[in-house]
């Protein structure tokens, strides 16, 4: 249970699904733009999305539009290839999350590794801060990565929760227990933690306890949910949810 002295926890919602959905037939439907407006009318915080390099959702205009059109802040998943770079530099989102990228890949499926592509990693960090974006690196809760994110002087992390959404009972429990140890390490190295993958109505709740964690990011649930009660309504009980607790 949250008690009153504890920050209010924000809720990102990743819309790269209504994107594929649309892509499907390659047309214009659904709005990608007039999702993101549906999200925060049902309190979002934040709208995330993922311009991948291949393009199989999200497109470059879908990102330029969500900057012009959106209220709460834009959150740009992005890797770190100097083509991606580039147009996040363009756009100047008030967010960018660095993830890894693999083409096969169904979605993002482990942390960056902050110990390779040393310069890359570097010059993306650099360019983004310098245009004020809050820049946030997507890892694994694992010590040694989050050192190394503070050591490289974003002010945030994003924990991947993936491991601990997919795993079960005893191995969850586990998985719950790095997240917490990370997430207060990382305060403690003065970064603001977010976390988000896999997460939904369910298995959010243990999350909650974490105080550190201070944003979740969560896409495919929610649009799942919007399917049967709408876009509004499925980000509210989220919404909820994360501000109540229990
Ligand atoms: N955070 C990051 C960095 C991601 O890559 C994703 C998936 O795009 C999410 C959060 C949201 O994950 P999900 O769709 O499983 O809620």
């Amino acid at each position: 249970m949250m008690s009153p002295k504890d920050p209010v926890k924000k809720l990102g919602v990743n819309i790269d699904h209504i994107a594929t959905v649309r892509q499907a037939r390659r047309g214009s439907e659904p709005s990608v733009p007039e999702a993101a407006l549906e999200a925060e009318r049902g309190g979002a915080d934040g709208i995330t999305v993922h311009l991948r390099e291949d393009r199989r959702h999200i497109q470059d205009s879908d990102v330029f539009e969500l900057s012009r059109k959106i209220r709460v802040p834009l959150n740009l998943e992005m890797s770190i290839s100097s083509e991606i770079l580039k147009i996040a530099l363009k756009v100047v989102p008030e967010k960018a999350c660095l993830v890894p990228e693999k083409r096969q890949e169904i979605t993002t499926e482990g942390g960056l590794n902050l110990f390779r592509k040393r310069t890359q990693l570097r010059r993306a960090i650099d360019a983004l801060l310098k245009k004020e974006t809050e820049v946030s690196l997507f890892i694994d809760p694992d010590e040694k990565q989050i050192r190394e994110a503070a050591r490289l002087g974003v002010p945030a992390i994003e924990i991947h929760t993936g491991a601990y959404a997919n795993a079960e009972n005893r191995v969850r429990n586990g998985e719950l227990e790095r997240i917490r140890r990370s997430a207060e390490l990382g305060a403690e190295l003065g970064l603001r933690v977010h976390a988000g993958h896999g997460l939904n109505y369910e298995n959010i709740f243990p999350l909650l306890e974490i105080p550190e964690i201070r944003e979740f990011n969560i896409g495919h649930s929610i649009v799942s949910r919007a399917l049967f009660v709408g876009i509004v309504k499925s980000v509210a009980e989220m919404k909820k949810i994360i501000v109540g607790g229990r």
